[in-house]
């Protein structure tokens, strides 16, 4: 039965991503070879109006296999895990710590560093409640950024004011379009306790200075002090490796990075994870329960109470064998040429402002702009028209926008490695007409008669 299963698998992944993992090492064309594998993008919006998803950094869309992996575990392994001696139960519990493996290995780590949580903003919570409010006295500091999304900034001020902690951020060097790496170094104190930050900002598309924050936190922060990683806009897009990067704890939504939503996890160092409290109580995170107290599991139970999403962390193995299948070292420079084209083909259009660092350094093609006298939420509107998906606000990113001077928010075009050069033009196309159209329009600058009198 093991046998006909594991044949089962491998035709699914093998069979409807077979045609990527054997594609040529060339990323010239990987957008338009990886597309028939995402149904979702063979429609039109209206009529005449071909979908042209550029919001990846809100959610990716799904290849087939995986939307296949989680119909195949409803129809067919369906049962809860850990806990059934019957057939089902035992196929369920080995598909879902298969998965465990397969999101390890794709981040660089073992699979019991893997805990599953519902994305990247629970794994964040987990750590500042199991490591902050364990580890953290009165006084400690902690060092973020300003770039930073409300996922990783919220529950540290909320830890900060449980237990009277300092929260210091580093700030923006604007020239860069990134985290000054020397103020960030500057913060670091004996009293640092936790410094955490954004691998790729969701808004700017820069990467951290991590290396800096890595040494410095070692060598002049607390002796146990831990350093967090916001990997949300880089692990579906280039490889990352825990261990090269030599952070303390990893965190991701696996709906970013082409799986199911409700899955994402923490990576963290074994003994750091050892040393962290239990923060929800319940089923499956216990060792021994009598009515006078628990005694808790060992990493990761310890971090999971309750039935978790099984079918969502198979599939999230599932696209990560996709991922893998096309190579991220590929996906990361096909994914470098759409960004360098984005950059460069905004920065062209006449009153159009980019945020971030300059077309040569985009390395993510993620782009955050706004059009002089223009809403960033009627620039989506009417892109939208058009069959264009963008992002408008300040995609959680309050402070940042604030330092950016756009607090009314900013029109995001994020990509991944199924968008093309030619929706990147069709969607400059667009933005033009639409800045046309807005020209035309009467502003109280430059009034043009709204009525003709009579
Ligand atoms: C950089 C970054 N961090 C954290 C999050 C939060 O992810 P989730 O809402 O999936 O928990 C996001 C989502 O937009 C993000 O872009």
């Amino acid at each position: 039965m093991r046998l006909l299963q594991l044949f089962w698998g491998f035709l699914l992944v093998a069979g409807v991503c077979s045609a990527l993992v054997s594609t040529p090492s060339s990323s010239s064309s990987l957008g338009a070879e990886v597309r028939a594998e995402f149904p979702v993008l063979a429609q039109e919006i209206a009529p005449g109006k071909p979908l042209i998803y550029l919001d990846s950094g809100a959610t990716s869309q799904k290849p087939q296999c995986v939307l296949d992996a989680l119909h195949e575990y409803y129809v067919r392994d369906n049962a809860n895990v850990h806990r059934g001696a019957h057939t089902l139960a035992t196929r369920a519990t080995e598909a879902f710590e298969e998965a465990r493996g397969k999101v390890a290995r794709f981040v660089g780590g073992e699979a019991r560093e893997i805990v599953w949580t519902r994305g990247a903003t629970e794994a964040v919570n987990l750590v500042a409640h199991g490591w902050g409010d364990a580890h953290l006295e009165e006084g400690d500091e902690i060092v973020l950024t300003v770039a930073e999304h409300h996922a990783n900034l919220v529950p540290w001020q909320l830890l900060a004011s449980r237990k009277r902690l300092r929260l210091k951020y580093a700030r923006l060097d604007a020239a860069q379009g990134a985290i000054d790496a020397d103020h960030l170094a500057s913060l670091v104190t004996r009293r640092t306790r936790v410094v955490a930050m954004v691998h790729v900002s969701n808004v700017l598309g820069s990467e951290a200075p991590v290396a800096e924050a890595v040494r410095v936190a070692r060598e002049r922060g607390a002796p146990d002090c831990v350093v967090l990683l916001d990997a949300c806009q880089s692990v579906p897009h280039k490889g990352v490796d825990v261990r090269d990067l030599g952070v303390d704890f990893l965190v991701a939504s696996g709906h970013k990075m082409c799986g199911p939503t409700g899955i994402g996890f923490l990576w963290g160092k074994y003994d750091r994870l050892e040393a962290m409290q239990p923060w929800q109580g319940g089923g499956e995170m216990i060792d021994r329960v009598t009515l006078d107290g628990t005694t808790y599991a060992a990493p990761p139970a310890r971090f999971e109470a309750g039935t978790p999403a099984i079918a969502q962390a198979v599939a999230l193995g599932t696209a990560c064998d996709f991922l893998s299948g096309v190579g991220m070292d590929r996906i990361a420079a096909y994914e470098r040429r759409l960004a360098r084209r984005l950059d460069a083909g905004l920065r062209a259009v006449p009153g159009v402002r980019v945020y971030g660092p300059s077309a040569d350094d985009r390395d993510v093609a993620l782009v955050a702009f706004n059009a002089r006298n223009v809403h960033a939420s009627d620039l989506a509107f009417f892109l939208d028209q058009e069959g264009v998906a963008t992002r408008a606000g300040h995609h959680c990113c309050q402070p940042l926008h604030h330092a950016l001077d756009a607090d009314a928010g900013t029109v995001r075009a994020s990509l991944a490695l199924y968008n093309t050069p030619d929706e990147i033009d069709a969607f400059l196309a667009h933005l033009r007409g639409v800045l046309d159209f807005f020209a035309d329009l009467p502003t109280p600058a430059d009034p043009k008669p709204a009525f003709h009198a009579a």
